[in-house]
């Protein structure tokens, strides 16, 4: 291009132009790459490709962790990505281009390493641990929050306990997400309410975190030290039972404040009639969950239940039964001997596997219904069978998630969208108490869906004796 001679300058002047509008064009793209995933910083980008984003990672931790065993904290490593290769090398499946040999472990979280701390000690950091953090260049945030293990009894204002922490230096993070054990004997965690504090976002930048975007709920777990990449560790004993438990560990609180509103409105049902259903229903509800956690299946509080639970943190004392629901994909040939063996007895099995399946079993002179649930198109179903006529219902509710919540001291699910299946299921009027209620007519979703053959019915409706 520049080979005739008196424009040699101006081609020249070309060319530089030229590469160094390549060069702008080149970082800006990698800059937005970078933002793109959600991922580390321009910098961060860049020592990654020159191999020193691994480092990071390392002495970072390494030189948190100096000064946090020190402190004696009871922290552990919850990272998703660092146990997720902890229990690929243990299984033996380790991508060596992933995970090169000086760091094979700390070098899978991006810019983040997420930390557990066990709260049930006085968790507020010694402002001389502060102190000495911050002297060696670690900038911090902490939030603060109710108490869960007072949840249930004292005003949320009361006892602020801290809830998640961070720590940054250069553009490393390090979160820790405080655990408290609750009377239900798991372990809970705050949401971050990033949006009140300024410093927290500063911090992040747009970093993702792993956890926080809700509350959760951990099962309690043995803690082991070990050391990763040089760095001493306590990490959970099995990291792949903490690992499934991620994807569903979103926690509700119930709403103690409208519990206790519905309480002063209509007034505690406390006849002697009403508190010995209460407690045999609580007894059941532990029942029926040691039967199903022993088997494997998963179930949530449905109907009356739910409302319950919903409306006044507590069991509706003129409800007559425990209804829980399963989904149809989740049910094992295992589940009714399951019930048996612990002493509960099938009162009644409606419908089949393929279609509008439900099961009763007996306590004493309470039921357990068990509703399993179908999924189609954008709701969820189950279904009714009336034993005399052999009709057929189906109640329809919007599509729903599951959620930990803490019942009766207790770890039980809920559906998530637990307003809008209350209402699928009670209608507008849920937060009144009703004491008559017919499942065939009151609920507005339920609609009729055929009849059962007759030929069929030994099949589909079948009533035992339990007495
Ligand atoms: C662990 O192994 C799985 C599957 O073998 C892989 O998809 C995943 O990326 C690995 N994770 C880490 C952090 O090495």
């Amino acid at each position: 291009m520049c080979l005739w001679r008196r424009r040699k300058l101006r081609c020249f002047l070309f060319l530089l132009i030229a590469s160094i509008l390549s060069l702008i064009f080149q970082i800006w793209l990698i800059h937005n790459n970078a933002q793109f995933q959600g991922g580390s910083s321009f910098q961060g980008m860049m020592s990654k490709w020159l191999n020193t984003g691994n480092k990071d990672a390392q002495e970072n931790l390494k030189l948190f962790m100096k000064h946090a065993s020190q402190a004696n904290l009871p922290l552990f490593l919850m990272d998703p990505s660092v146990l997720e290769a902890v229990r690929n090398v243990s299984r033996g499946s380790v991508d060596e281009r992933r995970a090169p040999h000086h760091c094979r472990y700390l070098c899978s979280s991006q810019g983040v390493i997420t930390l557990g701390l066990l709260g049930d000690s006085d968790v507020k950091l010694k402002p001389d641990l502060l102190q000495s953090l911050h002297d060696d260049g670690f900038q911090y945030v902490i939030t603060e929050g109710h108490d869960p293990r007072l949840a249930s009894v004292a005003s949320m204002a009361a006892g602020k306990v801290p809830h998640h922490m961070l720590f940054r230096r250069h553009s490393f993070l390090i979160h820790i997400v405080v655990l408290y054990e609750r009377p239900g004997k798991f372990l809970w965690h705050a949401a971050v309410e990033a949006e009140k504090t300024q410093k927290w976002m500063s911090l992040v930048e747009n970093r993702e975190l792993q956890f926080g975007e809700y509350e959760g709920a951990y099962d309690k777990m043995e803690i082991i030290p070990t050391k990763l990449d040089g760095v001493k560790l306590n990490i959970p004993k099995i990291p792949s039972a903490f690992l499934q438990q991620i994807p569903h560990a979103r926690f509700l609180e119930c709403n103690y404040g409208q519990a206790r509103k519905f309480h002063t409105a209509y007034g505690s049902d406390q006849t002697a009639e009403g508190v010995e259903f209460v407690g045999k229903a609580k007894s059941l509800l532990s029942q029926g969950r040691a039967v199903l956690d022993r088997i494997g299946v998963r179930f949530w509080m449905s109907s009356g239940t739910c409302l319950g639970w919903f409306r006044q943190c507590g069991i509706i004392p003129h409800s007559k039964d425990v209804d829980f629901g399963i989904w149809i994909k989740d049910y094992k040939d295992t589940l009714i001997p399951a019930f048996q063996a612990a002493g509960l007895s099938l009162k009644h099995r409606f419908g089949k596997v393929e279609d509008s399946f439900e099961l009763s079993f007996q306590s004493g002179d309470v039921k357990l219904d068990i509703f399993f649930f179908y999924e189609e198109d954008d709701i969820m179903w189950n279904g009714g069978t009336q034993a005399r006529t052999g009709k057929k219902f189906k109640y329809i509710f919007p599509r729903f998630t599951l959620c930990w919540t803490e019942f009766l001291d207790m770890k039980v699910r809920v559906p998530c969208e637990t307003l809008a299946y209350v209402q699928a299921n009670y209608g507008a009027n849920w937060y009144e108490p009703v004491k008559q209620w017919d499942w065939k007519n009151s609920p507005p979703n339920v609609q009729p869906n055929g009849q059962w053959p007759e030929e069929k019915w030994s099949e589909v409706i079948q009533l035992f004796d339990v007495r």
